[in-house]
């Protein structure tokens, strides 16, 4: 297993502060009784970013940050200059920095830069580590595809390939809780991060200074319609849905979505090592939908049904 070699002190930095993830580490590091910090600067700007490496010389850093674009990645494609900032060159120079202090390096990136293709089709061989991206469907992505082929050569860098990330709760960037509140759906299996499993996996990895690339997703592929039918059977027995077709969902987005299954066989060796066990998807997916029952429970009561979200179309 590739890794970086250790030190006693740990003291860990964490970059994307605000973001979604990095919200989930902020309490992973607390509740693990990490010494950490957080970074306050754009990674665009490489003193900034190196200044604060120098002042508080973390061992480990966890970049969460990225430019995902609001409401959803289709903003890349009218802000190409601002995606390369933050997804190309920020995350290099992070890279970067990290590799000429010999500080370990985990970056969430994505694996949405494949798509099914002849040699890796529906219900066949996943994606490796070792194949190169084939999606370029949507700038976002392309931004991702360029960078991970140029942090193959950083040697203090591990680069996690989350997808289609899923919470116990109805957040906003919860898979669940967008493809809940379309009026159609496509229905393809893919691969999924479950956080809940996935993100203490990261830590434990981190912590281990594993370095290379990993498909950082439960094993296994779930699709749309299966998630949503868990959703029905245990959150909202009266939620409906309306499948379409890829070549429907492409008229109304900016760029194309990826769908894809990435092989978890690495990274499943990665994590018996660290002695981390995570589920098949769609076991994970099953007690996942189920704790956000029970915290829809906790917070709101049995009668819970009138705060789920609603269809974009009703709002
Ligand atoms: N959510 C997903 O569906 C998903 C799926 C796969 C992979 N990922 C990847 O995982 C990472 C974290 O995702 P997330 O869902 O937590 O995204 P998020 O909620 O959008 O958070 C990203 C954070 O990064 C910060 N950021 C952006 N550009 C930056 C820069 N140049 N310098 C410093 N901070 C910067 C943003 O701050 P500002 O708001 O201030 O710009 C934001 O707080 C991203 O790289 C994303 O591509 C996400």
């Amino acid at each position: 297993m590739a890794a970086v070699e250790g030190t006693q002190t740990e003291k860990w930095m964490l970059i994307g502060k605000n973001g979604w993830l990095g919200g989930m580490l902020i309490e992973l590091l607390k509740v693990g009784n990490k010494n950490f910090v957080l970074a306050d600067s754009r990674t665009q700007n490489r003193e900034s970013i190196a200044a604060e490496l120098d002042e508080h010389q973390p061992t480990h850093v966890l970049n969460a940050s990225g430019q995902t674009g609001r409401p959803n990645v289709d903003w890349c494609e009218s802000h190409q200059a601002e995606a390369l900032r933050s997804n190309v060159i920020g995350a290099m120079n992070v890279a970067d920095l990290c590799e000429e202090r010999g500080i370990h390096h985990t970056l969430y990136a994505t694996g949405c830069i494949f798509e099914y293709d002849a040699t890796h089709p529906i219900g066949g061989p996943g994606f490796t580590e070792e194949d190169t991206p084939n999606f370029d469907g949507s700038f976002y992505s392309k931004t991702k595809g360029f960078l991970e082929e140029m942090l193959k050569s950083y040697s203090t860098t591990m680069v996690l390939r989350v997808r289609m990330p899923i919470s116990d709760d109805l957040a906003p960037r919860n898979f669940i809780t967008k493809i809940v509140r379309y009026d159609r759906v496509v229905n393809v299996p893919n691969s999924m991060t479950v956080l809940t499993e996935m993100m203490p996996a990261s830590v434990a990895m981190a912590e281990a200074k594993l370095t290379g690339i990993y498909n950082f997703c439960n094993p296994g592929a779930v699709s749309h319609n299966e998630i949503l039918d868990m959703y029905r059977e245990i959150v909202d027995p009266s939620f409906t849905y309306e499948n379409f077709t890829i070549e429907e969902q492409n008229k109304i987005l900016e760029a194309k979505r990826s769908n894809n299954e990435l092989d978890a066989t690495k990274l499943m060796a990665a994590l018996a090592e660290c002695g981390v066990h995570i589920n098949e998807i769609h076991e994970a997916c099953r007690l996942c939908i189920g704790r956000m029952r029970e915290g829809l429970i906790a917070e709101h009561g049995n009668n819970y049904h009138n705060t789920l979200p609603k269809k974009l179309s009703q709002m």
